[in-house]
């Protein structure tokens, strides 16, 4: 999984169609997965629902669900029962990873739940809904073939699926029960697709899977040798798409030649999320993540020379058996790196995990005390990338009125808000706070 998490859910927004009867609406919780997932379901039933942002109106209340740690899936039952005393008359689905992994425990906890559907089972969303009670957690299903309907918030950019499912055993994490065994969608299919999105106008395509530099290892039909280099090879070669993005890539698979077309190919934005996890080579090998410390660093430093690039990642504090020493060696390698952004966790036992079984839990207390201090420190050392901002230069697609990403992925804010929309113009960085910078426009 490795891409950030963002555990606040997300109110789907999307064009209104207007002649539609029935009305959806929809929460997300969790990854850009997710939130993918949530806009193929937005597809798939857009032939009978629009959009509403009202619970209350709703004909069909989906909640699209997160496991990844304890918190969202406490959330969400919190959720449903406010949501069905808002409105009882509502029918409700919970789809996602909760839905995987809980199937039909859901409708025991909450009868009034009509349907509960897999991570893994999207494309199967008109199957749920006219089924009583249908529990739909099918692991080994494939839609890797399965071309969605699409919907997309953003006439600029759009986010397309590369692969489903994730074929790791980190020991704290539950996405390979959820999203069962790693395949890739073929080739033809995703360049198709980016090519259709090119052709309405998008300009920036983001690579979605959990381990994307894991790309081409399986397909379910018989596929020429491919990997994720040669995927970014052939996505670059479109015409109309100028930047590339792609969330995330594993560590241990971050080869020289990756990092070569990464550093090289001008239409890949220069920002990678490098999910760290722990800087003590002993916990790595407890979470069973394939590389040392020294690995990762190796790799940063490589990454780092390319200019003005970002690297951003995930961090999990408090594993079994972290010691104090081990809880340094991450503080080492944050120093060391010095990451644009951290998403930083602490540790959370998930059921059908290794290291939910491990003796040495760390002291919730004392885990919650190593974040604080990781994130205090973290905050520090963004000051200073901050004002490091001050006086560049970045190219910027404006995405929205007066603002935009820059290439290497920090917010950028201009003062027209009547121009630029969809272009990407170089703007000089005037002033900084954290994460969103701003400046005017040079070009
Ligand atoms: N506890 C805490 N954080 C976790 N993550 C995954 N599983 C757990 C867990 N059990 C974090 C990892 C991952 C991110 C998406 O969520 O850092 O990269
Ligand atoms: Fe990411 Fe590891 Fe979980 Fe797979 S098992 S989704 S690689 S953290």
């Amino acid at each position: 999984m490795d891409c950030k998490r963002n555990e606040n859910k997300t109110q789907t927004t999307t064009r209104k169609i207007t002649s539609k009867v029935k009305k959806l609406y929809i929460e997300t919780f969790g990854c850009q997965m997710n939130v993918k997932d949530s806009e193929h379901i937005i597809a798939e039933l857009s032939d009978e629902y629009e959009i509403t942002q009202n619970p209350e109106n709703a004909d069909l209340i989906l909640l699209n669900t997160c496991s990844v740690r304890e918190k969202p899936v406490q959330k969400l039952f919190s959720e449903l029962g406010a949501l069905n005393k808002k409105n009882p008359n509502a029918k409700f689905g919970v789809c996602g990873c909760t839905a995987s992994h809980m199937g039909k425990e859901i409708i025991k906890r909450a009868p009034f739940v009509s349907f509960v559907l897999g991570a893994r089972n999207v494309s199967r969303i008109k199957e749920a809904l006219n089924t009583p009670k249908a529990v739909i957690t099918d692991l080994d299903y494939d839609e890797t073939t399965y071309v969605f309907k699409n919907t997309r918030k953003n006439p600029y950019k759009d986010f397309i699926n590369i692969m489903v499912g994730c074929d790791k055993k980190c020991s704290y994490c539950i996405v390979p029960k959820t999203r069962g065994k790693e395949l890739s969608i073929p080739m033809d299919l995703i360049i198709g697709q980016i090519e259709k999105l090119a052709a309405e106008g998008v300009k920036e395509i983001t690579l979605l899977g959990q381990n994307v530099n894991n790309y081409g290892k399986r397909f379910s039909v018989s596929h020429p040798k491919v990997d994720f280099t040669d995927l970014l090879r052939e996505v670059s070669k479109i015409d109309g798409i100028e930047r590339i993005r792609f969330t995330s890539p594993h560590p241990l698979h971050a080869d020289d030649r990756f990092l070569e077309e990464f550093a090289n190919n001008p239409k890949i934005c220069k920002h990678i999320h490098f999910p760290l996890q722990s800087g003590s080579t002993k916990l790595l090998k407890a979470m069973r993540r394939g590389y040392s410390k020294e690995w990762f660093l190796n790799r940063c430093e490589i990454i780092r020379q390319i200019p003005d690039v970002s690297i951003t990642t995930d961090i999990i504090v408090g594993f079994p058996g972290e010691s104090e020493e081990d809880f340094e060696e991450t503080m080492d390698v944050l120093e060391k790196v010095r990451f644009e952004q951290i998403f930083s966790f602490v540790y959370s036992p998930r059921p059908l995990t290794e290291a939910a079984d491990m003796p040495n839990q760390v002291d919730k207390q004392v885990a919650k005390e190593r974040l604080y201090r990781l994130q205090k420190r973290h905050a520090e050392i963004l000051d200073e990338i901050a004002k490091n901002q001050i006086g560049k230069i970045y190219k910027v697609l404006i995405e929205e009125p007066g603002m935009g990403k820059s290439d290497n992925f920090f917010t950028v804010k201009i003062p027209q808000k009547d121009k630029y929309l969809g272009e990407i113009v170089d703007v000089k960085i005037t002033n900084a706070n954290k994460h969103t910078l701003s400046g005017e426009v040079v070009k």
